[in-house]
């Protein structure tokens, strides 16, 4: 396994402060120290890191339990975090004034208190760009998964369901001729976008704060969040979690879509009330889900999601091709680097 071929300090050592000296600004090598929060991150990365840091990785391809992390950022310089750490003023306060960046191996930064870093001047690295054709990729399977209604096909082939072939058996909507409606158009709401038209839909809307100059060459049309909900067959979130977000999509969300929309997550579990969404599955107030995001993750294994034939649920793999996985480490490294050396970072979340 990768982790095994990562060096991994003792947790003894780690424990009693004996890695780094946490009241010198650097490690006795001179090197900077960088904590980093699991062992499996992609090695790339970690090997960028090694030849200039003082790296110490976390003994566990879990996410650390919060009091290890406490007890192990004391006196770093840079934390390689993920998505499953909250790095707030207790983390930063921990960390104490020798922190000078925090990068994170996701596009996403809800998890991090962005404005009390600025405030403390310590830099943000992020690695957008680099899964943007991965997360879209995964967003069209899972929107095609949904409608088509692969997994259940699936088990129904495996368990003996498979009596003939039939023609209304496992029947959902087609893409051809559909109204696809994305919230949130970034740059993973326009490549979900620019796939989605090879589809030949009839119509591809967007909801987004402000105009985008691309959606012209795309051919896709700013609406407001109303009129997407009204019109679209497919529902896409894309949109990042921000308060305005938060719960965007609730019940009078649900109840002002088509009763056959399809609605797909694909960016944070927080931009939906889920309980309203089980709700509406439910109910029939629309027709089918597709979430790679949910609230909390891992989603517990009695959610009601998992047992609705209308839903079908991922484990957040969104950017989890090989490809931008191993990018994203490298960039997580090269943007630790860059931070520690005073110079501009490739993706600083500004
Ligand atoms: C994944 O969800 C990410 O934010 O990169």
């Amino acid at each position: 396994m990768l982790y095994k071929r990562i060096v991994v300090f003792p947790v003894s050592l780690v424990r009693t402060g004996k890695v780094f000296d946490l009241n010198r600004k650097m490690s006795e090598s001179g090197k900077f120290k960088v904590f980093v929060t699991r062992s499996d991150m992609p090695e790339g990365g970690i090997n960028i890191l090694k030849k200039q840091c003082d790296v110490r990785i976390w003994e566990s391809p879990l996410p650390i339990p919060r009091a290890d992390l406490l007890k192990s950022i004391s006196g770093v310089n840079g934390i390689y975090c993920s998505l499953t750490e909250k790095i707030d003023q207790e983390v930063l306060n921990t960390a104490g004034e020798g922190l000078k960046v925090v990068a994170t191996i996701s596009v996403g930064h809800d998890h991090i208190d962005v404005a009390e870093c600025k405030k403390r001047g310590i830099r943000i690295g992020y690695t957008p760009d680099v899964l943007t054709d991965a997360t879209a990729e995964l967003t069209l399977a899972l929107l095609l998964s949904t409608s088509r209604r692969l997994p259940e096909a699936q088990n129904e082939a495996k368990t003996g369901g498979w009596v003939s072939w039939a023609p209304t058996w496992m029947t959902g909507p087609g893409l051809a001729g559909a109204t696809v409606g994305i919230v949130g158009f970034g740059r993973i709401g326009q490549a979900v976008a620019r796939r989605v038209k090879s589809f030949n839909t009839a119509q591809i809307l967007y909801f987004n704060r402000s105009e985008r100059p691309e959606a012209k060459e795309i051919g896709a049309v700013k609406v407001t969040f109303d009129e997407l909900l009204a019109k679209s067959d497919f529902v896409i979130c894309c949109a990042a979690l921000v308060p305005e977000t938060k719960e965007i999509f609730n019940k009078s969300a649900y109840d002002r879509m088509k009763r056959n929309a399809i609605f797909v997550n694909t960016s944070r579990g927080g931009t939906v009330d889920q309980n309203a969404l089980v709700e509406a599955l439910q109910n029939g107030t629309i027709r089918a889900a597709g979430l790679d995001v949910t609230t909390p993750e891992p989603l517990p294994l009695d959610s009601p999601l998992f047992k609705l034939k209308n839903c079908v649920v991922l484990p957040h793999i969104g950017s989890a091709s090989i490809e931008a996985r191993n990018t994203m480490s490298e960039l997580t490294a090269n943007n630790i680097i860059a931070a520690l050396n005073g110079k501009d970072m490739p993706a600083e979340l500004k």
